[in-house]
C-alpha cells in the first residue's frame, strides 16, 4: 500500500510496539512496590497481558509486511518516568499504591487512545487482518484499566486517606 494513512498506520504501530516493549520493562517494579494484595495481582496480571500485546503487535507487522522499526516512544518513556518519580515519592503503603494506580491508569488510557486510532485506520485500509489483534488487545487495556479503578474505589483510595501521609512533600504541609 501506498498512501498517507498507511505510512502514518506502521509508524504508529510501530511506536506502539515500542511503548509495550518499554511497559514489559517498567511493569514489575509497580507490581512489586505495590502494597495491596488485588493491586500486586492486577498489575501483574497485566504484565503478562503486555507481554502478549508484544507478540500481538509483532504479529501485526508480520501481516503488514513491515519490521517492527526502531521508533521509540517518548510519551511512554514519559509516563513511565513520571511513575518512578512519584514511587520514590510516596513510600510503599496506601498513598504509594494511590499513587501506582494513578500512574498506571494514565497508561492504560494512552494505550486506549493509541488502539482506538489504530483501529480506525485498519478500517479505513480494509486492514481487516490485523483488526481483531488491535481489538483483542484494546479490549484488554480497557478492562486493565476497569480493574483499577474499581481496585481504588472499593479499597485503596479510602486507605490512604486514612493513612498518615508519608511522601517527600508532606512535611512542608
Ligand atoms: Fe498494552
Ligand atoms: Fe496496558
Amino acid at each position: 500500500m501506498n498512501n498517507a494513512l498507511h505510512e502514518v498506520f506502521v509508524h504508529n504501530i510501530q511506536d506502539i510496539y515500542n511503548s509495550e516493549k518499554q511497559l514489559t520493562a517498567a511493569l514489575p517494579k509497580m507490581r512489586d512496590l505495590a502494597q495491596n494484595p488485588d493491586l500486586r495481582e492486577a498489575i501483574g496480571a497485566h504484565l503478562s497481558e503486555t507481554q502478549e500485546h508484544v507478540r500481538r503487535i509483532e504479529q501485526v507487522c508480520r501481516l503488514l509486511g513491515c519490521g517492527t522499526g526502531n521508533v521509540t516512544c517518548q510519551a511512554t518513556t514519559g509516563l513511565i518516568r513520571e511513575a518512578q518519580e512519584q514511587m520514590q515519592e510516596f513510600a510503599p503503603g496506601p498513598g504509594g499504591d494511590a499513587a501506582i494506580i494513578g500512574c498506571a491508569q494514565k497508561v492504560e488510557h494512552y494505550e486506549i487512545s493509541n488502539y482506538g486510532t489504530v483501529i480506525e485506520w485498519a478500517k479505513q485500509m480494509d486492514h481487516d487482518d490485523v483488526l481483531d489483534l488491535l481489538k483483542e488487545t484494546l479490549k484488554e487495556e480497557s478492562a486493565a484499566n476497569e480493574k483499577l479503578t474499581k481496585i481504588a474505589e472499593k479499597q485503596v483510595n479510602e486507605a490512604a486517606r486514612e493513612a498518615q501521609p508519608v511522601g517527600s512533600g508532606a512535611s512542608l504541609m
